[in-house]
C-alpha cells in the first residue's frame, strides 16, 4: 500500500464544479484524510458494492452499470490490497480515491455510483463496519486471554498465596482465585464489546447528506447486504452519530485498565523481593549495563497502554461535544484515535495472553509468603467467636494482642505457645492451631465466590462451559 499520497494543484474532480482553482497546499494537508482512512478501503468498497446492487434492484441505475461498477470496485480492491494503488491527497479521502480510480477503470458508469448517497452516510457506514470488526477482534483476543488465565487457575486452584489489601498481607487466597478475578473482569469486557456491537449494528447508508433522499432506495436491502440488523431510523442521527466509536473506546479503556492492573501485578510479582513468578526469556529483556537484570518490559508496556487508549477516548469525546447536527468536518478526527486505540488494545491483549501462557509460578514462594505477615489473624479471631463465644469485636482485640506478642518475639502466629495464647485469652485451646495454617484458612472460605479451592474449581468449570459455548 502506498501511503504517501500524491498532490495536485488543479480543482477537485469530484466536487470542483464551482471551484476555479485547487486548494492551497496547506489546506490540502489539513483537509485530507487519505493518509489514514485508506485503512477503511475494504469497508468502503463493500459498502459501495452493496449500494450499487441496491440502486439497480430499485431501477435507479441500469443492471449493466451496476455490474460494471461492482466488478470495477473489485479491481480497485485488488489494486489496493496488492499495493498497486496510488493514493492521492488531492482526492482527500478513501471515498473519492476509490471513485476516481473506478472512473479511470470503467468510465461513465462510475459517475452513477454516488446517486442517492453522500460521503456523510458513506463514511458513517464504512467506519461502523470497521469498528464492528474491531469489537469482534477484541472479543476474540479476550477469549484467548481468558483461556490462558483459566489454565493458570486450574493448575493452581489450591496453591496458597497472600491476598492483599493496601498491598499489605491480608488473608491467604489461592492462586486460582486470583487468576479467576481477572477472568471475571475480562468476561465483563467481552460483554461490553458485545453490547456495543449490537447497538452499533444499524446501517447509516441511505441517510445521504443529512435529510435522506428522494430516490426510491431500499435501505433495508443495503442494511441486510452489509450484515446490519436494520437501517438507522433518523437520517440526521445516522450521519452525525459517533457514539458507536465512543462506546468502543470506552470499552477499550476499561479493558486496558484491567490489563494494566494485571500487568502491574506481574511487575511486582516478578521482582527480586517477591519472586512469585518468573517470566520466560521470550517475555523479558536484559539491561545493557546491569548483567543480572531481567526486566518485565512487556508487562510495563501493557501497564502503560491505557494512557494511549484513554487518551483516544478523551480526544474523541472532546471532538464530539458541542457539535451541532448534522455532519461537521471535525468528525474526520474520529478515525486516527480509534485506529490507534484498536491496534494498541489488540497488541496488549496478544502480549498478555503470551505472557500468561508462558508464566512460571513459584508455588513454594507463594506459600511461604502466604504463611507470613500474620495472614491467618482473621481465622484466629473467627475461631474465638465460634469456639469461645466471644463477640467479634472482642475477638478482634484479643487477636491483635496475640499479633503484638508474636511481633515482639519476631515469630508468626502459629509459633506462639499455647501458654502465650492463654495469657491473652484463657479460652484458647490446642485446637486453635488448626485454623492458623494457610491451607485450612483457604479451605474454610466456602462462601459462594470465596477462595476455597472447591469454590474456585466450580467457577473454573462454569467458565470452561462458557468457553465451550463460544466455539
Ligand atoms: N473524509 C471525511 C470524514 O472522514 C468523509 C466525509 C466528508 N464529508 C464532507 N461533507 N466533507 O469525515
Amino acid at each position: 500500500m502506498t501511503d504517501t499520497p500524491e498532490t495536485s494543484p488543479t480543482a477537485n474532480s469530484m466536487w470542483g464544479g464551482r471551484f476555479a482553482a485547487g486548494p492551497d497546499a496547506i489546506m490540502e494537508a489539513i483537509n485530507a484524510s487519505i493518509g489514514f482512512d485508506q485503512r477503511m478501503s475494504a469497508q468502503d468498497i463493500r459498502g459501495s458494492r452493496a449500494h450499487a446492487a441496491m440502486l439497480a434492484a430499485q431501477g435507479i441505475i441500469s443492471p449493466s452499470d451496476a455490474e460494471a461498477i461492482r466488478e470495477g470496485l473489485l479491481t480497485v480492491l485488488s489494486e489496493i490490497e496488492g499495493g498497486r494503488f496510488t493514493f492521492s491527497t488531492a482526492l482527500e479521502d478513501i471515498h473519492m480515491n476509490v471513485e476516481a480510480r473506478l472512473k479511470e477503470l470503467i468510465g461513465e458508469p462510475a459517475g452513477r455510483l454516488h446517486t442517492a448517497r453522500s460521503r456523510n452516510d458513506q463514511v458513517a457506514t464504512d467506519f461502523r463496519l470497521w469498528v464492528r470488526d474491531q469489537c469482534d477482534a477484541a472479543v476474540q483476543g479476550l477469549r484467548a486471554l481468558i483461556g490462558a488465565l483459566l489454565a493458570q487457575a486450574e493448575a493452581g486452584a489450591d496453591w496458597v498465596m497472600p491476598g492483599f489489601t493496601h498491598l499489605q498481607t491480608a488473608q491467604p487466597v489461592t492462586w486460582g482465585h486470583h487468576m479467576m478475578a481477572y477472568v471475571e473482569m475480562l468476561g465483563r469486557d467481552i460483554g461490553r464489546f458485545t453490547d456495543a456491537r449490537a447497538r452499533m449494528n444499524e446501517c447509516p447508508l441511505g441517510a445521504a447528506a443529512l435529510a435522506g433522499t428522494g430516490f426510491p432506495i431500499d435501505r433495508h436491502a443495503t442494511a441486510q447486504a452489509l450484515g446490519f440488523d436494520r437501517p438507522t431510523a433518523n437520517s440526521l442521527d445516522a450521519v452525525s452519530d459517533r457514539d458507536f466509536a465512543l462506546e468502543f473506546l470506552s470499552a477499550s479503556a476499561i479493558c486496558a485498565t484491567h490489563l494494566s492492573r494485571l500487568a502491574e501485578e506481574l511487575v511486582i510479582w516478578s521482582s527480586a523481593q517477591f519472586r512469585f513468578v518468573a517470566m520466560s526469556d521470550k517475555w523479558s529483556t536484559g539491561s545493557s549495563i546491569m548483567p543480572q537484570k531481567r526486566n518485565p518490559d512487556a508487562a510495563e508496556l501493557i501497564r502503560a497502554k491505557i494512557g494511549r487508549i484513554l487518551g483516544a477516548a478523551v480526544a474523541l469525546f472532546t471532538v464530539m461535544k458541542g457539535l451541532p447536527l448534522a455532519y461537521s468536518k471535525d468528525m474526520q478526527e474520529d478515525k486516527e484515535q480509534v485506529f490507534d486505540a484498536a491496534d494498541t488494545l489488540m497488541l496488549a491483549l496478544a502480549a498478555m495472553t503470551g505472557m500468561m501462557s508462558d508464566l512460571t509460578v513459584n508455588r513454594d514462594r507463594l506459600e511461604v509468603a502466604a504463611s507470613s505477615g500474620f495472614s491467618t489473624a482473621t481465622d484466629l479471631a473467627d475461631w474465638l467467636v465460634r469456639e469461645a463465644g466471644l463477640p467479634f469485636r472482642d475477638a478482634h482485640h484479643a487477636t491483635g494482642a496475640l499479633v503484638a506478642a508474636a511481633e515482639r518475639r519476631g515469630v508468626d502466629l502459629p509459633d506462639l505457645t499455647l501458654a502465650e495464647m492463654q495469657a491473652v485469652n484463657s479460652a484458647i485451646t490446642q485446637q486453635v492451631y488448626a485454623v492458623l495454617g494457610v491451607h485450612n484458612s483457604v479451605a474454610s472460605r466456602q462462601s459462594y465466590g470465596g477462595t476455597a479451592p472447591d469454590q474456585v474449581r466450580a467457577q473454573i468449570a462454569r467458565w470452561k462451559g462458557a468457553m465451550e459455548g463460544w466455539r
